[in-house]
């Protein structure tokens, strides 16, 4: 049998997605996956990425996630290979989307996540444009709830994680993932699209998190003072 074009594969996807994760409620549902690809592709477009590849990558980017598979990086991969070999996709559409898949997740504040082609750094964006703004800040509550993590507790400070290994096990509270991670978005943006979309998203976590200490009757930490 001949493979198929990524054009027929994408539909399929959907629906199998869609079916697997409409229960979800750490923030990684159907919604989220919409959300990316339609980004992806939104950034794609203006950067001139290959926008079926995008949109297939941005659809798996999130099976078998590490975060729900005991840590385990590989499974996205292997679960992404299984699906797209089912569905006779070309080995070098499987490569590619695996490829982008094993690099897109956040690994901690000091780790670097380099992505190599055009298309991963579209939806590596996309992904980490869902993880800010108003959205970013329901997905963190969400996730930190549904994981039994802390709201917040001011006697636990955030820690700039060094290694992979360190971020995966930390149980923090959900407020120091704005420190952990979500503040420090917008700067590892990869895209001049990514980076303008992310801007206004970014500001408004910082009023949030300034109206959240200003309720609290706590101090601003001074990072959220610096100017945005
Ligand atoms: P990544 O692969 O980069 O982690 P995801 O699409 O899986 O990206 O989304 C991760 C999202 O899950 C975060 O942006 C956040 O909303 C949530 N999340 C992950 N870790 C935590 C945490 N420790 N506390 C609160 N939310 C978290
Ligand atoms: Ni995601």
């Amino acid at each position: 049998m001949p493979f198929a074009e990524i054009s027929l594969i994408i539909p399929e996807v959907r629906q199998r997605l869609k079916a697997a994760t409409t229960d979800e409620h750490s923030g990684h549902d159907w919604w989220h996956i919409h959300r990316v690809a339609a980004t992806a592709v939104e950034i794609a477009q203006h950067e001139q990425a290959d926008l079926q590849l995008v949109e297939v990558a941005a659809l798996l980017h999130d099976i078998a996630d590490w975060k729900f598979h005991g840590g385990n990086e590989l499974a996205g991969p292997a679960a992404a290979t299984a699906l797209l070999t089912e569905l006779n996709a070309t080995p070098e559409v499987i490569d590619s989307v695996c490829q982008i898949i094993a690099g897109v997740t956040f690994k901690g504040a000091k780790v670097d996540t380099p992505m190599l082609t055009l298309e991963g750094k579209c939806v590596q964006d996309a992904d980490r444009l869902d993880a800010i703004g108003a959205i970013g800040i329901a997905r963190a509550f969400a996730f930190g709830g549904h994981f039994g993590r802390k709201m917040y507790d001011p006697d636990e400070a955030p820690v700039l994680h060094t290694s992979f290994e360190a971020y995966k096990k930390s149980g923090s509270h959900t407020l120091n993932h704005f420190y952990e991670k979500l503040l420090l978005l917008r700067d590892r943006m990869q895209t001049a699209t990514g980076r303008k979309l992310a801007a206004q998203r970014h500001r408004v976590m910082v009023d949030f998190l300034k109206q959240f200490y200003a309720e609290a009757q706590m101090p601003v930490p001074s990072v959220l003072q610096e100017p945005t």
